[in-house]
């Protein structure tokens, strides 16, 4: 028996319904605030995420080569595609642009909970944009959407020119690990390195950074910087907003792009995959050939969100079946077409076998049966049979239609 690809899921119709819910959560959120949807193609050309996306995004990548000898790669994330087609499509729009997408990405990773080489994500992108209200608008809109999810999370926020303030001197690459260390908060990992590269007088401060929660302790430990009003505009619109966010310090993020605000959103209830929400400030238009274009953004892992959220509550809506004889077809054919132009889900019985038989099926899948035959069809009713009390009775097709739908939860 073939089997489907390492890291890739089936999704059967009772799983396909709890995503489209959740995914429609997430839809109507982001256009309540004003962002529309966009589309991008699977796959790009390779280099569109090896100009900026960062060695680990790179390392993870499904590359192929097509028969034109173009070097292709399905999108690992979507931020650097939309950049790309805002570029191409979109500079001439009036800006801000809000763009949001629902898409599936791919990462050749090693497959465990919460963890896939196919999975989806929710995210948005605020182009045309410089300032720490944009920035708290993408982390409100974040929190908002993860909230109408029902799940438990926690929101991390930071920003890249704390650290960096305190790394001025040393070599880009090494920067890169330094911030990789704190982010995962392996702080002897950190020390050690530091010690390999003879710069152990950092290694204190840098903890002490990465594990501070309060904007005036980080200002003492970096002194001032030319960010300073900007970050603390940002951290008082969240305060004001009412929103609950731990300031980190530490946050690195494994792409290359960021420049300024950085968040992470986590699942409580989540074990090591517990990161659902990353995001924020980047610069990446002009690498594409576009001018320099702030812009910010997240992405939610909706996997990840399903994993943490669990099974919803069955919301039932009435489903119909209809059990008919040859001399019924015609009928009952209509009799379907006037349930389903009502919104009743409404199947037809395709067996041919006889009315008991049809029944006995329907029973095992439907609220409803309609049993239409040669007398049904004469008197133009149909006969409903409530398959929940078993109560059944003659009735002109509006009529029952009507009863049906009134058995539906508003
Ligand atoms: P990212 O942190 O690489 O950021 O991915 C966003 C989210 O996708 C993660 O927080 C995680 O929930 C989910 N995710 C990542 N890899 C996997 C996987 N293998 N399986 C399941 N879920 C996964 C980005 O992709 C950026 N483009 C976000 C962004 C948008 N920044 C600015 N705008």
């Amino acid at each position: 028996m073939l089997q489907r690809p390492r890291g890739t899921r089936d999704f059967l119709p009772d799983e396909m319904e709890q995503r489209r819910e959740i995914e429609g959560r997430m839809r109507e959120i982001g256009r309540r605030w004003g962002y529309r949807e966009i589309c991008t193609p699977e796959f790009e050309e390779l280099e569109l995420f090896t100009i900026r996306s960062g060695e680990g995004i790179i390392q993870e990548m499904y590359v192929f080569e097509d028969k034109g000898g173009r070097m292709m790669a399905l999108r690992p994330e979507l931020t650097a595609p939309v950049l790309r087609m805002y570029v191409n499509e979109g500079r001439t729009l009036p800006k801000p642009l809000r763009w949001y997408y629902f898409a599936d990405c791919f990462r050749y990773e090693r497959p465990q909970k919460g963890r896939y080489r196919q999975f989806w994500q929710f995210g948005v992108e605020l182009i045309g944009v410089d300032s720490a209200l944009a920035e708290a608008e993408i982390i409100l809109l974040a929190e908002e959407i993860l909230s109408a999810t029902g799940i438990s999370f926690s929101i991390h926020v930071g920003h890249l020119a704390l650290m960096r303030s305190m790394l001025g001197g040393i070599p880009e690459q090494e920067q890169k690990r330094i911030r990789m260390f704190l982010d995962k908060k392996d702080f002897d990992g950190l020390s050690e390195y530091l010690s390999s590269k003879g710069r152990d007088d950092l290694s204190a401060s840098l903890i002490q950074l990465a594990s501070c929660r309060n904007l005036n302790d980080v200002f003492t430990i970096t002194g001032d910087l030319p960010e300073k009003e900007r970050i603390e505009e940002l951290f008082s619109i969240l305060d004001k907003a009412g929103i609950t966010y731990i300031l980190d310090p530490g946050i690195a993020r494994g792409l290359d792009y960021y420049t300024g605000m950085v968040f992470e959103i986590f699942a409580r209830n989540l074990g090591t995959e517990n990161q659902v929400l990353g995001g924020g400030t980047y610069r990446l238009a002009y690498l594409f050939g576009g001018e320099d274009t702030p812009s910010c953004g997240f992405a939610i892992g909706f996997d990840r969100v399903m994993v943490s959220r669990g099974p919803l509550a069955p919301s039932h809506r009435a489903v119909a079946g209809i059990a008919h004889t040859l001399e019924g077809r015609e009928w009952a054919i209509t009799a379907a077409r006037e349930f389903r132009a009502a919104g009743i889900r409404t199947e037809l019985d395709l067996s041919g076998r006889s009315l008991s038989q049809q029944l006995s099926r329907i029973s095992k899948s439907a609220d409803y049966a309609l049993i239409i035959g040669h007398r049904e069809r004469e008197n133009a009713v149909v006969t409903l049979k409530n398959l929940t009390s078993g109560i059944q009775k003659e009735l002109p097709l509006p009529e029952a239609v009507l009863e049906v739908t009134r058995s539906e939860p508003r």
